[in-house]
């Protein structure tokens, strides 16, 4: 077998054998097929399709790239959450400490920004210290003590999707269904849980645009994690605009901080009231309630008795973060500028078209341009108006704090063109559309 062959194969819309996704997910794991050959093939599959059978070879081999993780000897139901990637969307760091400080043990492997959307590992570095990149045995300690640990894909666990999702986020192929579904459930099988809760994003921010495609996607998902033996559910969730207000890596722990603390603002209600939701799913699965309102209500308890952020300091001081830094925001990265895109007319708010804003916050350097790319973690995006709003002319929409000008010139228009404002009141979004079991 040589690579060339299997590409073509992809090109031309031959169906690929699993020994032929085998020896690809080895070659490239291995360092043996370059960047520019698995770049060509991504695009390929992201024009040409994987069937089902494709899709599962490719999670198949993925996980199997590196140690699928056992924790049985960890007692408790484990249970992780993943969503399919959107804008200001920071649950992750809300439920793991909430369901932690309710004895569900949560083993997370996340990822960082993907195209427009940001991911949690690039999140939690912008705490001071703060380490995504332990090794096995010090993520098997810290959930066996802390009840969560929160790291990225290593040279150990998930090795391929930590290659490949670092290459697909910088060459336009991410929206592709078994690419997305490959990625998320070969890194949540190998990390050693029981149950999983998938957010499934849909709409402009999403990479899923339809609800129809989002369904499609959550039932790969779904099926293949129920091939493996795992319990899933799955949310059909909004993503037309930014989930909460803050957008940004360090902005995105402050929100998380405040819901933790139980400071939300109205503005904040999606994010807190999502979080609340995906937790009390984990919560269930992992066999702490029976019923949605009994693990709702459980949450809640963890929240306002400030237990969850309790857990969330001792996680953060653990992988040898500045936990002063929760409770001290100066401490994390700031951004030295700020401007406001205001309303251009008096109406409602219709559209905060979450992709545009997404890539807005990519271009003043808040995500990945190239692999080499450093991220500025201080940078980002406040929104000061939701969906449904009234607005007034003059009123500021967002709020874009930044440090280089020259890349506020450049993202300018993004942000401006992500407003539409509309004579007519307008209906607010729909949140949860849909749960699927
Ligand atoms: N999250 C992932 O881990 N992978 C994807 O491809 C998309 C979202």
């Amino acid at each position: 077998m040589y690579f060339q062959e299997i590409l073509g194969k992809k090109r031309d819309r031959i169906k690929l054998t699993q020994a032929e996704i085998q020896y690809f997910i080895k070659g490239y794991t291995q360092y043996e097929i370059p960047d520019y050959q698995v770049s060509a093939f991504l695009m390929s599959v992201f024009l040409n399709g994987m069937d089902i059978d494709e899709t599962t070879w490719l999670t198949d081999a993925m996980l199997h790239s590196g140690i699928v993780v056992d924790l049985s000897d960890i007692e408790g139901i484990k249970v992780d959450k993943h969503s399919t990637g959107g804008v200001g969307d920071k649950t992750s760091l809300i439920i793991a400490p909430i369901c932690a400080a309710l004895n569900v043990p949560v083993p997370m492997i996340s990822g960082r920004g993907l195209a427009h959307s940001g991911g949690t590992l690039d999140k939690l570095e912008s705490i001071p210290g703060f380490n995504v990149n332990l090794n096995l045995d010090q993520y098997r300690h810290l959930i066996r003590e802390t009840g969560l640990c929160l790291i990225g894909q290593t040279a150990e666990i998930a090795p391929a999707d930590k290659k490949i999702y670092a290459l697909r986020d910088v060459t336009c192929t991410v929206e592709n269904k078994s690419l997305i579904s490959a990625s998320i459930m070969s890194k949540k099988l190998a990390e050693g849980i029981d149950a999983l809760v998938l957010d499934v994003k849909t709409g402009k921010g999403a990479f899923m645009k339809t609800q129809q495609d989002s369904e499609a996607l959550a039932q790969i998902l779904i099926s293949i994690g129920k091939n493996m033996g795992k319990q899933v559910t799955a949310l059909i969730t909004d993503m037309d605009q930014p989930l909460g207000t803050h957008i940004g890596n360090a902005l995105e722990i402050i929100e998380s901080v405040d819901i933790l603390k139980n400071k939300c603002l109205p503005l904040q209600d999606d994010l807190r009231i999502l979080s609340i939701e995906l937790a009390a799913h984990m919560i269930i699965l992992g066999g702490k309630a029976k019923e949605l309102s009994q693990a709702k209500s459980l949450v809640n308890q963890v929240i306002q008795n400030g237990s969850a952020f309790s857990k969330l300091k001792e996680i953060v001081s653990k992988q040898g973060g500045n936990d002063k830094a929760l409770d001290d925001f100066s401490l994390l990265p700031q951004a030295k500028h700020s401007e406001y895109i205001k309303a251009n007319a008096d109406g409602f708010v219709k559209e905060l078209d979450a992709l545009k804003i997404g890539k807005g916050a990519v271009l003043i350097g808040g995500g990945r341009m190239t692999m080499d790319s450093k991220i500025d973690h201080g940078v980002g995006v406040i929104m000061k108006k939701k969906i449904g709003e009234p607005v007034k002319k003059g009123e500021p929409v967002l709020e874009i704090l930044f440090n280089d000008p020259k890349t506020l010139k450049n993202a300018a228009d993004y942000f401006n063109q992500s407003i539409t404002i509309s004579k007519k009141p307008v209906e607010p979004v729909k949140l949860i559309k849909k749960t699927l079991i």
